[in-house]
């Protein structure tokens, strides 16, 4: 068993897919251990995307993660980490396969519906940034 962060990211929640997008994750078998919604600060987004600091789309990618709110989510099961990073598909929409969730519903490769963690190191960090261990049930 491994979890992963998982975030429905403004365009989608705006489109009212938190419902679609987490029939997909259920129907893969992974379970919702944590799930809220809420509106990232300014603050929280720079340190959550501090990695892509010096790429050319980090100010536009903190703009549109605070434009409205989004949800945030502990997903656990089986190499959790790799079976959402297949199910979501490639991070540039127009690259993704048949049937993934960016496939489905991605605007662009900014407003790209979803993020999942890359590693499981990565994913423990993404989690406890966003939840207490007593909310993961
Ligand atoms: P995510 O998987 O959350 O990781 C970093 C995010 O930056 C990515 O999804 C996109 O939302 C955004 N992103 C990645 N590459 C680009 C790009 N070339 N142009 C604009 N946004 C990007």
């Amino acid at each position: 068993m491994q979890r992963t962060f998982s975030i429905i990211k403004p365009d989608a929640v705006k489109r009212n897919l938190i419902g679609h997008i987490n029939q997909i994750i259920e129907n893969s078998e992974l379970k919702i251990l944590a799930s809220k919604k809420m509106y990232l600060t300014k603050n929280q987004a720079e340190i959550f995307y501090q990695v892509h600091k010096q790429r050319p789309f980090f100010n536009s990618l903190v703009n549109y993660m605070t434009s409205g709110p989004l949800q945030v989510q502990v997903l656990e099961g089986m190499d959790a980490v790799a079976k959402y990073r297949k199910i979501m598909g490639a991070t540039n929409p127009v690259e993704a396969e048949e049937g993934t969730i960016r496939k489905l519903y991605a605007e662009s490769i900014e407003a790209n519906s979803v993020h999942g963690s890359d590693s499981e190191e990565n994913a423990n960090i993404e989690i406890s940034f966003f939840f207490a261990g007593s909310e993961l049930v």
